[in-house]
């Protein structure tokens, strides 16, 4: 039975600022009283208020930024639990739950490019993902900044949140919007089409996305047309976010390494899946 992880803990954690970041988002830091080691791009934290602001169950965030002992979540609001962490003031205390999850595969710098799609607040693990890929992770080679591609999409230019922090690190960086307010006009797996075709970027390529469920659907469905290795960070609904509950089904691939089983747990088995496990 697949299990929480042995490095997650439950902890109180103190709210150093809050950042409005975007049209509707925020940039939430916090300092655990607990410290923790670095943590891999798209593990999670469940997170809430434990006064009657925030539902009775937490909600999840992957990690955006680790900084020594603060951690930082891009949060964009979307409903009471959303709204309650937004509305945090520097000093309160939030009860967080984590490192959860399994994070991106070890971002080598020996096989192919790494092209990173992510569709909105899709891009929150991607900035820990390439600092970890430029730094090395785990005595896996690291990558030189040529190796590393982030298309970032998003409806309109103020929903691409926090684009120059990734435009900082020097690794090539494309954005598309649905209404050409900012970069490609059209979605992000146009764009990816219209580099490949002007040969800006390798057609052999890993494709890491995180995004909405149409896009990574879309995602999961090119991978398989062109044989590409592929690996989606999925935000599926979730209860509890260790294993218990029973609400992050994702389906599984009967002929896939995880089809003995018709559904996978996101909490425990993902959020990461390989477009070879599973079948949105
Ligand atoms: C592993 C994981 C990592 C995540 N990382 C981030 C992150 O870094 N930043 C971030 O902003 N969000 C992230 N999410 C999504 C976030 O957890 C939800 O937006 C949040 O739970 C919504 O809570 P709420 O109480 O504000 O909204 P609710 O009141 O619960 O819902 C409001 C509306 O949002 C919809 N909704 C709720 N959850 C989701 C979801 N997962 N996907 C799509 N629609 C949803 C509901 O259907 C409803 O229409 C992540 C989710 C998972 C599973
Ligand atoms: S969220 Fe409860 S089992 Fe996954």
């Amino acid at each position: 039975m697949p299990a929480p992880p042995k490095d997650a803990r439950s902890c109180l954690a103190e709210v150093l600022e809050v950042e409005r970041v975007g049209d509707d988002g925020v940039i939430l830091s916090v300092r655990p009283e607990i410290a923790m080691l670095d943590v891999r791009a798209s593990r999670f934290f469940m997170l809430r208020h434990e006064d009657a602001r925030s539902p009775a169950i937490p909600r999840p965030f992957s990690l955006y930024r680790q900084r020594g002992r603060e951690l930082e979540f891009l949060i964009k609001v979307m409903g009471r639990g959303t709204q309650a962490l937004a509305q945090s003031r520097p000093g309160e205390k939030l009860r967080l739950i984590g490192p959860l999850g399994n994070g991106w595969p070890a971002l080598d710098g020996d096989g192919p490019m790494w092209v990173m799609l992510a569709g909105g607040v899709g891009s929150a693990p991607f900035y820990l993902a390439i600092e970890q890929a430029l730094k090395g992770m785990d005595g896996k080679a690291r990558c030189g900044k040529d190796h590393v591609a982030f298309l970032f999409g998003a409806a309109r230019k103020g929903l691409l949140y926090d684009v120059d922090a990734f435009r900082g690190f020097g690794v090539k960086v494309f954005t598309a919007t649905d209404d050409g307010s900012d970069g490609f006009k059209g979605n992000v797996l146009q764009l990816l089409e219209t580099l490949w075709s002007r040969g800006t970027l390798p057609r052999e390529c890993r494709l890491l996305a995180c995004g909405p469920e149409r896009m990574l659907e879309a995602v999961e469905h090119l991978a398989q047309e062109k044989h590409l290795e592929c690996w989606l960070s999925l935000e599926t609904l979730m209860g509890c976010g260790v294993g218990i509950c029973n609400g992050c089904p994702v389906p599984t691939r009967p002929d896939g390494p995880l089809g003995a089983w018709p559904n996978a747990k996101c909490c425990v088995e993902g959020p990461v899946f390989s477009t070879r496990d599973i079948a949105l």
